[in-house]
This record gives C-alpha cells, structure tokens and sequence, in this order.
C-alpha cells in the first residue's frame, strides 16, 4: 500500500510534487493532468505501455495474476452462470439485471430488430472477396444514415435507444456478411427467441430445411460471447472512447472500434492463428521449425495467439476456451488434428526459456479459431465474431467516457524534424 499519496519528479534543480490516484483494486496512478501547466514538459510513452487513459469502472484486470472481472463479477462465474445479455446489461449498466429489467431489455432489442432492406443494396455492392470485417465497419456507419436519431445523442434516453438499436441491428448484420460469404438468403431469424438463440439461428437457419436449435452450439456462442464483451483499455475500446470524444456517434465509433479489432496483431489474431496452425499442419505438422521462426528475429514470423500487452500470465479467458474447445468438438464428434498441434505447440512454448521469459502464454485468440472452425464459420468470419462478443463492452466504454464528460483525446508529441527553414523557389532546388 503506497504510503505517501504523493509523487515527487526532479527535473534539473526543481523538485515538482503529484497527487497519486489509488484505484478500488490498490492500482497507483501518478496525476499528471497538471505536469505541462507547472513544468512545461511532457511524458511521451509509445504504446501506452505505461500509459493509464481513464478511471474506469467496468472492467478490472491483474496481468501478473491473470484476473479478468466485469463489474466485479469473476469471467470464469459469468462464463459458466450467465447469459450474454445478461453480461451485455451488466457491463452497460453496471448490475446483473433482475428478470423484469432483462425481459424489458430483451423487449427494447427486440423491437429494433429490422434493418432498412436498403442496407442490403449496400451489402451487395461488395464483391465476394470483400473481408467480412471491411464491411462489417462499413455498414455499422452506414446504419447512421438509415438511423439519423442516433447521429448526435446526449440524454439518457436518447444514449438508450441508441444502445438498443446497436445491440439489435449488429447482428443482423453479422448474420447476413456470414450468409452473403456462403451464398445464402438474409435472414431475421425469430423474434420469438432470446437473444443468443436468435444470432444462432440468423447464422445457421437453412431455407431448404427446419432449423433445429443445437443447445451445444448456443452455449458455446453464448460463452464465446461473454468471453470477448470486454477487456479495459485495449487497441479498439480506446479507439472507440477517443472517437467518442470528439463527440461523434455512438454507431461511428463503433465502427472505427471495429476497424481497429481487424488488426492481426489484435483481433485478427485469431483468423492468424488458425491460418498458422494450417500452415503448421501442411508444413507436415513440425511445431518445432515454426517455434524457431518466432525466437529468430530476422524472421518476422511470429507465434500468433501467444503473448499479450497486459497479461503476464496465462489469459483467464485462454484456459477456459481451450477447455471448451475439447467439449465442443467432443459433443460434435469432431476431431481435429489442428487442435493437437496448438496444444504441442502451447506445451512446447511454455517450456521454452524464449516465451518463458518474456512471459508469453497463449491468449484469448490461440483457441477460439477451433471452435468456430468446428461450427463451420469461416476463418474470415473469426474477427467479426469476436466484435460481436466485443460489442456490449465497447458500448459501455464509449458511455462511460461520455458520462463522465471526458474531454477530447488529443495526445501531444515530441517535434524531431527540420527546424525553420526559408522556401527554396523551384529553379533553387
Ligand atoms: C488481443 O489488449 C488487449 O486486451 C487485447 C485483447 C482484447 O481482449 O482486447 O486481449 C485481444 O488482441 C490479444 C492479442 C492477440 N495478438 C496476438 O496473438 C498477436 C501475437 N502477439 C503479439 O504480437 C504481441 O504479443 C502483442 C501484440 C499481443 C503484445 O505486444 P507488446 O505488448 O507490444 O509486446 P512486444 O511486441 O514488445 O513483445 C515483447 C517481446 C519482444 O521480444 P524482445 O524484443 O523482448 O526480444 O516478446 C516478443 C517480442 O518479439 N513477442 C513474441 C510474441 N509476442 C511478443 N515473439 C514471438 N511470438 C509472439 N507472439
């Protein structure tokens, strides 16, 4: 426990003193909201590796330790307890809703659940090769022209309506980029159905044949959801609140969210790993050559699903999902060798003084590509599943930074060009 609420920075002969912030789980932040104002210097920190951007009371997580809770509830409880919407409402609003409150949410959702048979032009203009997560951005902004009430929202209801509108229409739209991949007809699934099943069966109803819900395959979207819906302050939730700050929509700064999560180096590990693990597996399944590309640092292979900016541990979320995943297939009578590779290639990793050492242990995206593998959704298609999941948590974010009436994010820089120099005419150059 820090004893002195105080930090003291030594620049030359000055000596410049600095309230300390100590969180609700003993984190310590030195408040440099005023270090420009009395010194005329600046911090600068690339990656904001040691870089806190906000309070925030939805999400807390201990690397070293590999905790992750939303509003205090553990992710391996919700996980196994609880129902996405239910998490979706615990995180926006920060309580476990009771059974009259979830039903009127459900209810709201529900009654947005129709997207502009317009958007569909747009959807159709892409061509087949278009990356499901290009036009998953896309046509979340796009939602702005057809939803304009949604444009620039600053009550509480109007906050509302926004939120249920999202949580309605997005997967609508992640149901037909699925459908429009596979040279399927749009569906709206059944307004009849919760929240889950209603994705479930928007993904996976066949015009040819009765859908037959498969409880195994809406439990395990269902614990995929609410293992994605959150994660503090990662690459695409800060660009969402720094988006937000500007004051734009909620719908466009969950589209730039979106573009952010695309990133392999983010979301789109998880198409990166199982394209890894294929490759591996062509390659005649030799764990050991692959392992020596991602220590070599000439090569710039790396070992995609392994090491995280914040977890020096192994991702709470990483366990359960591999757990899952041996479920999954075992319940579908599926087995698949890629499985067995990732898990080599975890035992093998996790004994190597190079990942033991920078403490690099499989993420939330090592395991995740095997399951929707199994539930035949296509690799392109892992990353917008992973937004789905992150939806109810970029949203709570952007509302809390709205609520707490952040001011606009605009970092500052360190200037290393030319000095002043005189324009050279043309004929001088
Ligand atoms: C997600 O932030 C979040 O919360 C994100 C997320 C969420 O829920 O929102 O958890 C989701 O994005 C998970 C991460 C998915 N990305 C990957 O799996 C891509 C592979 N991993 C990495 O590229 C990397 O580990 C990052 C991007 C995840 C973290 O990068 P950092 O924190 O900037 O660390 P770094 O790149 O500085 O690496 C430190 C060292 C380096 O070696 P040295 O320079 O010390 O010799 O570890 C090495 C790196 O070369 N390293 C790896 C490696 N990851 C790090 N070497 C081989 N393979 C890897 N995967």
């Amino acid at each position: 426990m820090i004893m002195n609420d105080k930090a003291n920075i030594k620049v030359g002969n000055e000596n410049y003193e600095f309230e300390l912030i100590i969180g609700s789980e003993d984190e310590v932040a030195i408040d440099i909201s005023s270090l420009r104002t009395k010194t005329n210097i600046i911090t600068i920190d690339p990656g904001f590796k040691n870089t806190g951007a906000c309070k925030s009371a939805i999400t807390f997580l201990d690397g070293e330790k590999g905790i992750l809770r939303y509003r205090g509830y553990s992710i391996e409880e919700l996980a196994e307890k609880a129902n996405f919407l239910e998490v979706a409402y615990l995180l926006i609003f920060g309580d476990l809703p009771n059974q009259k409150k979830l039903d009127k949410f459900l209810y709201d959702i529900k009654e947005n659940s129709i997207v502009d048979e317009d958007l569909k032009k747009i959807l159709e203009s892409f061509p087949k090769s278009a990356h499901p997560m290009g036009v998953l951005s896309s046509l979340t902004s796009a939602l702005v022209s057809f939803n304009p009430s949604v444009l620039d929202i600053e009550s509480k209801k109007e906050i509302y309506d926004a939120i249920v509108k999202l949580l309605a229409k997005l997967p609508i739209i992640v149901s037909w980029v699925y459908r429009k991949g596979k040279g399927l007809p749009l569906d709206y699934g059944d307004y009849s159905l919760g929240y889950v099943e209603n994705i479930t069966k928007m993904m996976f109803n066949r015009p040819n044949k009765e859908y037959i819900q498969n409880d195994t395959i809406v439990s395990t979207i269902n614990k995929l959801l609410i293992l994605h819906a959150d994660h503090e302050q990662n690459c695409s939730t800060s660009t969402v609140r720094i988006v937000g700050s500007s004051h734009a929509g909620l719908f466009a700064s969950i589209s730039a969210g979106i573009s952010a999560l695309w990133g392999r180096l983010h979301g789109g590990a998880n198409q990166a790993v199982i394209e890894m693990l294929e490759a591996i597996e062509k390659d005649g399944g030799d764990t050991k050559k692959f392992m020596a590309k991602a220590k070599d640092k000439t090569d710039p292979f790396r070992l995609m699903g392994f090491g995280h900016r914040v977890y020096k541990n192994f991702d709470p979320r990483a366990k359960i999902i591999k757990v899952a995943a041996d479920e999954v297939l075992k319940e579908l009578g599926i087995s698949d060798p890629i499985l067995e590779i990732a898990k080599g290639l975890e035992k093998e990793a996790l004994a190597d003084s190079y990942f033991v050492d920078r403490k690099l242990y499989p993420n939330v995206d090592f395991y995740s590509g095997i399951i929707y593998k199994a539930l035949e959704i296509p690799n392109q298609m892992f990353t917008v599943m992973f937004a789905l999941g992150r939806l109810p948590g970029w949203i709570s974010q952007w509302k809390e930074m709205r609520e707490n009436k952040e001011p606009i994010s605009r970092p500052r820089q360190i200037y290393v060009g030319e000095r002043h120099r005189a324009f050279l005419d043309l004929d001088l150059r």
